[in-house]
């Protein structure tokens, strides 16, 4: 009888040992077969920087020494912004599943992104072939949180020029889910991650979240600096978000937060204590904290020094913050209902949304459906093609086949025998790593602050600054 129990325990602590995949009910985050509401707390994770594809969770040595910290700090969360899709993330993902912490993973890299200055030719097979074989490195992994489709492709402050993007992101937010659909043994949520400018802030949850439930997104996140130093609730406008967003049917949350303007001494993270309160429980889930490492933009909790890790006054000061404000109790306020119809659709205004109602949403390249059908075949990782200007080639779709009754409808009329392996090969001679040297965005004279810049250079956009 001892035996028993001991198997029963040892079976139950091994069970344990993977985290359960997030699920979303309404418009919050719960983590599958729990009913309490699950709130991110979280720490962007971009050691180096972002002006060129760097993969910190195919590095297991750097990820296992990180780990630790993230334990510390009281993280369940972590948020990537670029990942080699050649590379083994075994490790790492294994490591953070041990410590309890889910990957939020956006699926751009610098040279294989929508170029929001020219989108149309910058949404190409080739590109999505990079996205979808990301996809199929994580898909299999319970701890991975969810997907962004993109990262502050409309980053207008000043005019609405930017929002003229928009319909290809819904694209890509689009093809993720048909390809999830199609390849995934589960549901795995798609977001969009948007820049901290209000001009066009409300229309963008409402766009992404509006019209053919196919092509909606499953949360929001918003990089949020609007809380600089000993602010308040009301100061911040936190409390005016929460007025204007309320009834949103979606979750959202802060995909990165942390002004450090006039924090000399430091960062109070006093946000904390709102976020994570019920007076804004009922809209958001929680956020995390720009950002882990400490780089030139200056919002680093640690320094990181070769294999040395050394904390800054930041990393203590979030910890005791994380670890003084529990969640809030019961649902928070959340909505459970889940909402068919979700927003209504922005209207068209010259100075802050550029999109017409009637605007499509551009059609999946007919080259890309055979990734749908047959999964995306090797991930080519840093010897994968620029997209950014179009693409003539495409690499070979896989050999898998899709879930049943996954496949979108209407798209891919061309004909099946149009075999996107033809043009297999190619990739590695068009496609040189490299060969475009993608400019520096920290000269820029954008009134935006530089940690957005920073940002929205994951996606390799091509100096629209
Ligand atoms: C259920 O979720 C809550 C909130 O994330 C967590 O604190 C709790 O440990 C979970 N319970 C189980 C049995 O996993
Ligand atoms: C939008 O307008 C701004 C300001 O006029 C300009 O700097 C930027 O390059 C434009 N961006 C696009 C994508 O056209
Ligand atoms: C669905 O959610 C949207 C906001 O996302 C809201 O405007 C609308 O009223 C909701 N509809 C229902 C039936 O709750």
């Amino acid at each position: 009888m001892k035996v028993s129990t001991l198997v029963i325990a040892a079976a139950a602590t091994l069970a344990n040992a993977a985290l359960a995949p997030i699920e979303i009910k309404g418009n919050a985050f719960y983590q599958k077969g729990n009913d309490t509401r699950f709130y991110i707390r979280g720490v962007d994770y971009q050691p180096g920087g972002s002006s060129e594809l760097a993969d910190p969770i195919a590095d297991a040595k750097g990820c296992k020494r990180d780990v630790e910290y993230f334990k510390e700090l009281g993280v369940n969360t972590i948020r990537v912004y670029s990942v080699d899709s050649s590379a083994d993330h075994d490790e790492c993902m294994k490591a953070l599943d041990d410590a309890g912490i889910y990957l939020l993973l956006d699926v751009n890299t610098p040279h294989q992104s929508l170029n929001r200055a020219d989108p149309d030719p910058s949404y190409n097979a080739a590109y999505l072939q990079n996205v979808f074989a990301i996809i199929d490195k994580f898909k299999d992994y319970d701890n991975t949180f969810g997907f962004f489709a993109a990262n502050e492709v409309i980053n207008s402050v000043d005019g609405a020029n930017t929002t003229e993007a928009a319909p290809y992101v819904k694209a890509v937010v689009r093809d993720m889910k048909a390809y999830i659909k199609a390849q995934a043994k589960r549901k795995i949520p798609v977001g969009y991650s948007a820049a901290d400018v209000q001009t066009s802030r409300f229309q963008q949850m409402q766009y992404f979240n509006c019209g053919d439930e196919d092509e909606r997104i499953d949360m929001f996140g918003m990089n949020d600096y609007s809380w600089c130093g000993d602010s308040s609730f009301e100061k911040s406008g936190y409390k005016a978000n929460v007025d204007q967003y309320t009834g949103y049917s979606i979750p959202m949350f802060f995909s990165e937060f942390g002004c450090n303007k006039g924090t000399q001494n430091g960062r109070p993270f006093t946000e904390i204590e709102a976020l994570y309160s019920d007076k804004m429980s009922s809209v958001y889930s929680g956020g995390l904290v720009y950002e882990y490492s400490q780089e030139d933009s200056n919002y680093g909790l640690v320094e990181l020094n070769g294999d040395s890790v050394k904390k800054l006054k930041d990393f203590d000061t979030l910890k005791k913050q994380f670890a003084k404000v529990q969640d809030p109790s019961g649902d928070g306020g959340a909505s459970t209902s889940s909402n068919s119809t979700g927003s209504p659709c922005p209207s068209y205004d010259e100075k802050t949304w550029m999109v017409k109602e009637d605007d499509k949403v551009p059609p999946m390249p007919s080259e890309a459906m055979d990734y749908i059908k047959h999964g995306a075949g090797k991930g080519l990782g840093t010897a994968a093609p620029d997209t950014q200007a179009g693409a003539t080639s495409f690499p070979p779709a896989g050999s898998g086949t899709a879930n049943p009754d996954s496949l979108p409808s209407g798209s891919g009329s061309s004909s099946d025998s149009s075999s996107s392996g033809s043009s297999s090969g190619s990739s590695s001679s068009s496609g040189a790593a490299g060969a475009v040297k993608v400019p520096q965005v920290f000269s820029s004279t954008a009134i935006i602050p530089s940690v957005m810049l920073a940002a929205a250079f994951v996606f390799g956009v091509n100096t629209v600054f």
